[in-house]
Protein backbone atom coordinates (compact mmCIF):
# COMPACT_ATOMS: atom_id res chain seq x y z
CA UNK A 1 0.00 0.00 0.00
CA UNK A 2 1.02 3.39 -1.26
CA UNK A 3 1.87 5.93 2.03
CA UNK A 4 -1.05 7.90 0.06
CA UNK A 5 -3.31 5.16 0.07
CA UNK A 6 -2.52 4.34 4.12
CA UNK A 7 -3.23 8.02 4.81
CA UNK A 8 -6.49 7.96 3.28
CA UNK A 9 -7.47 4.76 5.15
CA UNK A 10 -6.33 6.26 8.15
CA UNK A 11 -8.77 8.93 7.97
CA UNK A 12 -11.70 6.93 6.45
CA UNK A 13 -11.40 4.90 10.08
CA UNK A 14 -14.06 6.02 12.49
CA UNK A 15 -12.37 6.22 15.48
CA UNK A 16 -9.58 8.69 13.67
CA UNK A 17 -9.31 12.06 15.92
CA UNK A 18 -7.77 14.72 13.94
CA UNK A 19 -7.02 16.84 17.28
CA UNK A 20 -7.77 15.53 20.19
CA UNK A 21 -6.84 18.83 22.68
CA UNK A 22 -10.01 20.52 22.09
CA UNK A 23 -8.90 23.32 23.93
CA UNK A 24 -5.68 23.93 21.60
CA UNK A 25 -8.27 23.67 18.82
CA UNK A 26 -10.26 26.71 20.31
CA UNK A 27 -6.68 28.80 20.44
CA UNK A 28 -6.95 27.65 16.30
CA UNK A 29 -10.03 28.12 15.46
CA UNK A 30 -10.36 31.54 17.58
CA UNK A 31 -6.97 32.68 15.68
CA UNK A 32 -8.51 32.21 12.55
CA UNK A 33 -11.63 33.68 13.50
CA UNK A 34 -9.81 37.07 14.36
CA UNK A 35 -8.75 37.31 10.64
CA UNK A 36 -12.16 36.40 8.91
CA UNK A 37 -14.87 39.53 8.46
CA UNK A 38 -18.47 39.16 6.92
CA UNK A 39 -17.63 39.88 3.17
CA UNK A 40 -15.31 36.72 3.08
CA UNK A 41 -15.76 34.21 0.42
CA UNK A 42 -14.21 31.47 2.12
CA UNK A 43 -13.03 27.74 1.53
CA UNK A 44 -11.90 25.56 4.50
CA UNK A 45 -9.79 22.78 2.54
CA UNK A 46 -9.54 19.23 4.72
CA UNK A 47 -12.10 20.57 6.47
CA UNK A 48 -12.29 17.04 8.31
CA UNK A 49 -15.48 16.78 10.33
CA UNK A 50 -16.29 20.45 10.57
CA UNK A 51 -15.76 21.37 14.04
CA UNK A 52 -14.05 24.63 13.47
CA UNK A 53 -15.84 25.28 9.79
CA UNK A 54 -19.04 26.17 11.40
CA UNK A 55 -17.19 28.97 13.28
CA UNK A 56 -15.61 30.12 10.23
CA UNK A 57 -19.22 30.09 8.53
CA UNK A 58 -21.27 31.93 10.98
CA UNK A 59 -18.67 35.13 10.56
CA UNK A 60 -18.28 34.93 6.68
CA UNK A 61 -20.19 35.86 3.64
CA UNK A 62 -20.39 31.84 1.86
CA UNK A 63 -17.96 28.80 3.08
CA UNK A 64 -16.80 25.96 0.78
CA UNK A 65 -15.95 22.87 2.71
CA UNK A 66 -13.90 20.49 0.73
CA UNK A 67 -13.06 17.25 2.18
CA UNK A 68 -11.43 13.99 0.94
CA UNK A 69 -12.22 11.30 3.03
CA UNK A 70 -16.32 9.65 2.90
CA UNK A 71 -16.12 9.51 6.54
CA UNK A 72 -15.57 12.43 8.07
CA UNK A 73 -17.10 14.13 5.33
CA UNK A 74 -20.46 12.24 6.73
CA UNK A 75 -20.01 13.93 10.13
CA UNK A 76 -19.25 17.08 8.24
CA UNK A 77 -22.48 17.07 6.63
CA UNK A 78 -24.64 15.90 9.80
CA UNK A 79 -22.84 18.74 11.83
CA UNK A 80 -23.76 21.34 9.16
CA UNK A 81 -27.50 20.41 8.66
CA UNK A 82 -27.76 20.24 12.59
CA UNK A 83 -26.43 23.96 12.81
CA UNK A 84 -28.71 25.05 10.10
CA UNK A 85 -25.78 26.69 7.57
CA UNK A 86 -27.04 27.69 5.02
CA UNK A 87 -24.11 29.34 3.51
CA UNK A 88 -21.88 26.52 3.73
CA UNK A 89 -21.21 24.01 0.45
CA UNK A 90 -19.79 20.53 1.36
CA UNK A 91 -17.56 19.07 -1.00
CA UNK A 92 -15.60 15.98 -1.92
CA UNK A 93 -12.36 17.30 -3.05
CA UNK A 94 -8.47 16.71 -3.39
CA UNK A 95 -6.08 19.54 -2.27
CA UNK A 96 -3.61 18.45 -4.71
CA UNK A 97 -5.73 19.03 -7.66
CA UNK A 98 -7.90 22.36 -7.09
CA UNK A 99 -8.23 23.44 -10.83
CA UNK A 100 -12.21 23.74 -10.33
CA UNK A 101 -11.62 26.58 -8.24
CA UNK A 102 -9.17 28.78 -9.58
CA UNK A 103 -9.66 32.62 -8.19
CA UNK A 104 -12.57 31.82 -6.40
CA UNK A 105 -12.10 33.10 -2.67
CA UNK A 106 -10.77 35.95 -1.25
CA UNK A 107 -9.92 33.59 2.26
CA UNK A 108 -8.47 30.08 2.18
CA UNK A 109 -7.90 28.05 5.42
CA UNK A 110 -6.03 25.00 5.96
CA UNK A 111 -5.79 23.35 9.32
CA UNK A 112 -3.20 20.95 9.83
CA UNK A 113 -3.59 19.43 5.99
CA UNK A 114 -0.17 20.40 4.60
CA UNK A 115 1.60 18.20 7.34
CA UNK A 116 -0.88 15.28 6.18
CA UNK A 117 1.52 15.38 3.09
CA UNK A 118 4.37 13.44 3.31
CA UNK A 119 7.04 15.30 1.03
CA UNK A 120 7.86 18.49 0.40
CA UNK A 121 7.23 18.53 -3.23
CA UNK A 122 3.31 17.60 -2.49
CA UNK A 123 2.90 20.21 0.03
CA UNK A 124 4.73 22.90 -2.29
CA UNK A 125 2.43 21.64 -5.00
CA UNK A 126 -0.11 22.57 -2.41
CA UNK A 127 0.96 26.02 -1.62
CA UNK A 128 0.68 26.61 -5.01
CA UNK A 129 -3.02 25.22 -5.46
CA UNK A 130 -4.51 27.71 -2.81
CA UNK A 131 -2.39 30.52 -4.26
CA UNK A 132 -4.14 29.32 -7.28
CA UNK A 133 -7.74 29.58 -5.62
CA UNK A 134 -7.08 32.97 -4.27
CA UNK A 135 -8.00 36.75 -6.01
CA UNK A 136 -5.07 38.79 -6.25
CA UNK A 137 -4.57 40.18 -2.77
CA UNK A 138 -6.51 37.73 -1.22
CA UNK A 139 -5.64 35.64 2.49
CA UNK A 140 -3.77 32.15 3.22
CA UNK A 141 -4.88 31.37 6.76
CA UNK A 142 -2.46 28.69 7.59
CA UNK A 143 -2.72 26.77 10.88
CA UNK A 144 0.13 23.92 10.32
CA UNK A 145 2.85 22.47 12.21
CA UNK A 146 6.44 23.03 12.20
CA UNK A 147 9.63 20.69 12.46
CA UNK A 148 11.47 23.62 14.50
CA UNK A 149 8.26 24.32 16.79
CA UNK A 150 7.71 20.53 17.19
CA UNK A 151 11.84 20.31 18.50
CA UNK A 152 11.74 23.33 20.25
CA UNK A 153 9.36 21.50 22.41
CA UNK A 154 11.12 18.19 22.92
CA UNK A 155 14.29 19.74 24.11
CA UNK A 156 12.38 21.68 26.98
CA UNK A 157 11.45 18.49 27.83
CA UNK A 158 14.40 16.38 27.72
CA UNK A 159 15.85 19.55 30.07
CA UNK A 160 13.37 18.24 32.90
CA UNK A 161 13.88 14.52 32.16
CA UNK A 162 10.64 14.00 29.94
CA UNK A 163 11.10 11.69 27.14
CA UNK A 164 10.16 13.25 23.28
CA UNK A 165 6.49 12.95 22.39
CA UNK A 166 7.10 11.19 19.18
CA UNK A 167 6.73 11.69 15.51
CA UNK A 168 4.09 10.44 14.16
CA UNK A 169 5.94 9.97 11.00
CA UNK A 170 4.15 7.67 8.57
CA UNK A 171 1.35 10.29 8.37
CA UNK A 172 2.67 13.63 9.28
CA UNK A 173 5.74 15.75 7.84
CA UNK A 174 6.16 18.75 9.53
CA UNK A 175 7.12 22.17 7.40
CA UNK A 176 10.93 23.31 7.72
CA UNK A 177 10.42 26.80 8.53
CA UNK A 178 13.53 28.41 6.38
CA UNK A 179 12.30 26.38 3.44
CA UNK A 180 9.03 27.05 3.71
CA UNK A 181 9.89 30.76 4.09
CA UNK A 182 12.01 30.87 1.41
CA UNK A 183 9.56 29.24 -0.87
CA UNK A 184 6.71 31.29 -0.25
CA UNK A 185 8.70 34.91 -0.56
CA UNK A 186 7.88 35.76 -3.99
CA UNK A 187 4.10 34.36 -3.82
CA UNK A 188 2.99 35.91 -0.52
CA UNK A 189 3.59 38.50 2.09
CA UNK A 190 3.32 36.97 5.40
CA UNK A 191 0.71 39.40 7.22
CA UNK A 192 0.74 37.79 10.93
CA UNK A 193 2.49 34.91 12.72
CA UNK A 194 0.60 33.25 15.45
CA UNK A 195 1.90 30.92 18.56
CA UNK A 196 0.70 28.82 21.17
CA UNK A 197 3.74 29.12 22.91
CA UNK A 198 2.74 29.52 26.38
CA UNK A 199 -0.29 26.99 26.11
CA UNK A 200 2.63 24.91 25.15
CA UNK A 201 4.50 24.76 27.93
CA UNK A 202 2.04 24.58 29.98
CA UNK A 203 0.43 21.79 29.14
CA UNK A 204 3.18 19.37 26.98
CA UNK A 205 5.54 20.19 29.77
CA UNK A 206 4.82 21.76 33.05
CA UNK A 207 1.60 19.32 33.55
CA UNK A 208 3.37 16.17 31.92
CA UNK A 209 6.48 16.92 35.06
CA UNK A 210 3.29 15.69 37.64
CA UNK A 211 0.64 14.12 35.37
CA UNK A 212 0.46 11.41 33.24
CA UNK A 213 -0.27 11.48 29.72
CA UNK A 214 0.40 8.36 27.02
CA UNK A 215 -0.69 7.01 23.67
CA UNK A 216 -1.97 9.21 20.65
CA UNK A 217 -5.13 10.34 19.32
CA UNK A 218 -8.15 7.71 20.09
CA UNK A 219 -6.01 5.54 22.02
CA UNK A 220 -4.31 8.50 24.36
CA UNK A 221 -4.88 7.93 28.19
CA UNK A 222 -4.77 10.71 30.35
CA UNK A 223 -4.95 11.90 34.20
CA UNK A 224 -8.07 13.57 34.88
CA UNK A 225 -6.30 16.64 36.03
CA UNK A 226 -5.60 17.48 32.61
CA UNK A 227 -9.16 17.94 31.95
CA UNK A 228 -9.32 21.13 33.74
CA UNK A 229 -6.01 21.42 33.97
CA UNK A 230 -6.16 22.07 30.01
CA UNK A 231 -9.11 24.33 30.42
CA UNK A 232 -7.03 26.86 32.67
CA UNK A 233 -3.91 26.73 30.87
CA UNK A 234 -5.98 27.95 27.76
CA UNK A 235 -7.42 30.92 29.37
CA UNK A 236 -4.12 32.16 30.64
CA UNK A 237 -3.16 31.69 27.29
CA UNK A 238 -5.92 33.71 25.91
CA UNK A 239 -4.94 36.70 28.65
CA UNK A 240 -1.41 36.58 29.19
CA UNK A 241 -0.01 34.41 25.51
CA UNK A 242 0.71 37.96 23.79
CA UNK A 243 2.46 39.06 26.82
CA UNK A 244 4.83 36.79 27.80
CA UNK A 245 8.25 35.66 25.60
CA UNK A 246 9.29 32.40 25.38
CA UNK A 247 12.72 31.75 23.75
CA UNK A 248 13.20 30.01 21.08
CA UNK A 249 16.51 29.33 19.11
CA UNK A 250 14.65 28.07 15.56
CA UNK A 251 11.57 29.44 13.67
CA UNK A 252 9.48 31.63 16.53
CA UNK A 253 7.53 28.42 17.69
CA UNK A 254 7.80 26.40 20.98
CA UNK A 255 5.68 23.88 20.16
CA UNK A 256 4.53 22.60 16.37
CA UNK A 257 1.57 24.15 15.84
CA UNK A 258 1.44 27.63 14.72
CA UNK A 259 -0.20 30.52 12.53
CA UNK A 260 0.69 32.27 9.62
CA UNK A 261 -1.85 34.79 7.64
CA UNK A 262 -0.18 35.41 4.36
CA UNK A 263 -1.30 37.74 1.72
CA UNK A 264 -1.57 36.92 -2.06
CA UNK A 265 1.15 39.01 -3.94
CA UNK A 266 0.22 39.58 -7.37
C1 LIG B 1 -5.53 16.73 10.81
S1 LIG B 1 -6.99 16.60 9.86
C2 LIG B 1 -7.61 18.24 10.04
C3 LIG B 1 -9.07 18.35 9.73
C4 LIG B 1 -9.67 19.73 9.96
N1 LIG B 1 -8.96 20.76 9.23
C5 LIG B 1 -9.73 20.03 11.43
O1 LIG B 1 -9.20 21.05 11.85
O2 LIG B 1 -10.30 19.22 12.17
C6 LIG B 1 -6.39 16.57 8.18
C7 LIG B 1 -7.48 16.55 7.16
O3 LIG B 1 -6.94 16.59 5.84
C8 LIG B 1 -7.77 15.77 5.03
N2 LIG B 1 -7.07 15.39 3.81
C9 LIG B 1 -6.10 14.48 3.68
N3 LIG B 1 -5.74 14.35 2.40
C10 LIG B 1 -6.51 15.22 1.68
C11 LIG B 1 -6.62 15.56 0.32
N4 LIG B 1 -5.86 14.97 -0.61
N5 LIG B 1 -7.50 16.51 -0.05
C12 LIG B 1 -8.29 17.11 0.88
N6 LIG B 1 -8.25 16.82 2.20
C13 LIG B 1 -7.37 15.89 2.59
C14 LIG B 1 -8.05 14.60 5.93
O4 LIG B 1 -9.10 13.79 5.44
C15 LIG B 1 -8.35 15.29 7.23
O5 LIG B 1 -9.68 15.70 7.31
Amino acid sequence: MTDRAKIDEYWEMPNTVSLLDKNLRKLETDFVLSHLSSNDELADLGCGGGESTIHYAKKVKSCLALEHSNQLRSIAKKRFKSEKLKNISLVDGDILDLSAYSGKFNVVVTQRVLINFLSWDEQKQIIDNIWSTLRPGGRYIMVENTFEGFEELNAVRRGVNLPNIPLHDWHNYFLHYDKFIDYIEDKFVIETTHTFNLYYLLTRVFLNMFANFEGYGSLAKKDRIFDIADVAARELHEKYGNKITIQVNKGDSFGPIQGFVLRRMG
